[in-house]
């Protein structure tokens, strides 16, 4: 059944050709960036749908507000591919419908976490670093090389498996775990499935590109890390607290944990001294969720999300 949607508040910033491809469609468009919770509640319930990235929070207070008394809400849409900011249960319960973009980040999600591994191999950053401080220290930026070296990818989904097409590349061994991906469909993108138990004291590098649930929650822990190789380097490109921010801080200062690299905090922006202390260890190359931050993906998923929401209302156009 088509959903009538005559206008959409846009919360977060997302690229213009969102904005152009509803008005060509007659759905008017307002943009409202940065609201406090007080005014979002008063906003939302006088539009048909909004359109978050990751900053805004459509809570079931939110979504109630949206719904109740006279309230026009009736769809939300992500222009990403995490739902983590929108209250998806409150959402079904009161009628809201839900979308995402799921595909449209992934290859500069993929490349942000390759450059992140050269990162760790080559100490690039604290390098650039001296030569802005106008000191000229080659002997104390010696790196290693990523080829032969063997790369874990846990999670091999969309951006996983891109990942891996990328490294093997480079000469890594991929190893990976999922439980859902077959192991023909991951030896398609150059990939040896194992359980974890088999991953942990095979890797030099690990990355993690699953949804952040309750089995992954932590999925990297100082129990797992024990298993693992001493100076084993890690990376989340993929959502805060799969990782365990704290026990990769201990395993930096122990020597374990030999690097780290994280485009995503359990809180962000981060709060927590641990964090924050994982943030400025010498050995962390730390950016502010910029996985999707790239013009072609912002585009993507800016047409993407326009495009489900004119074809809720039953049309179907198509971007050009
Ligand atoms: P996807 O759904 O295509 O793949 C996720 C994979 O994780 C699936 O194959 C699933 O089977 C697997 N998985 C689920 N539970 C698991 C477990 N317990 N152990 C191992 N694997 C498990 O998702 P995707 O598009 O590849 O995205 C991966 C992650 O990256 C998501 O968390 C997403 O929100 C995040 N992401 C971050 C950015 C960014 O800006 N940093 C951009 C895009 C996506
Ligand atoms: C996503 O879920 O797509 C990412 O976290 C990127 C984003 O929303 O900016």
């Amino acid at each position: 059944m088509p959903v009538d949607i005559k206008n959409v508040l846009i919360c977060d910033a997302v690229d213009k050709a969102c904005v152009d491809l509803l008005q060509s469609n007659g759905i008017q468009v307002d943009t409202k960036l940065k609201l406090p919770v007080n005014e979002l509640c008063a906003a939302v319930k006088n539009y048909n749908a909004v359109i978050v990235r990751s900053d805004t929070k459509i809570t079931a207070e939110v979504l109630k507000a949206g719904t109740v008394e006279g309230g026009k809400l009736k769809a939300v849409g992500r222009a990403g591919a995490g739902v983590d900011n929108i209250d998806v249960a409150a959402a079904t319960s009161h009628g809201v419908v839900v979308l995402n973009t799921p595909g449209g980040n992934s290859i500069s999600a993929c490349e942000l976490t390759c450059l992140l591994i050269g990162t760790l191999a080559r100490p690039i950053v604290p390098a650039a670093r001296s030569m802005l401080e106008g000191r000229w220290d080659r002997k104390l930026y010696s790196g290693t090389e990523l080829y032969g070296k063997t790369l874990a990818i846990v999670g091999l989904g969309r951006i996983g498996r891109e990942v891996a097409l990328r490294m093997k590349v480079w000469g890594m061994r991929i190893i990976g775990y999922d439980p859902i991906t077959t192991e023909e469909e991951a030896r398609a993108a150059g990939i040896e499935k194992m359980d974890l138990e088999s991953i942990w004291p095979l890797a030099d590098y690990i990355t993690v590109h699953t949804p952040l649930i309750p089995q992954t929650r932590n999925l990297i822990s100082s129990q797992t890390l024990a298993k693992c190789k001493v100076g084993v380097k890690v990376v989340n490109v993929a959502r805060g607290g799969i990782i365990d921010e704290k026990a990769i801080l201990d395993a930096l200062n122990e020597g374990k944990c030999g690097g780290a690299a994280f485009d995503v905090y359990t809180e962000e922006p981060p709060v927590s001294e641990v964090t924050k202390k994982l943030i400025a260890h010498p050995k962390v190359v730390a950016t502010p969720h910029l996985g999707a931050s790239t013009a072609e993906a912002q585009v993507r998923v800016a047409v993407e999300v326009a495009e489900q929401f004119i074809a809720l209302t039953g049309k179907s156009q198509k971007y050009t």
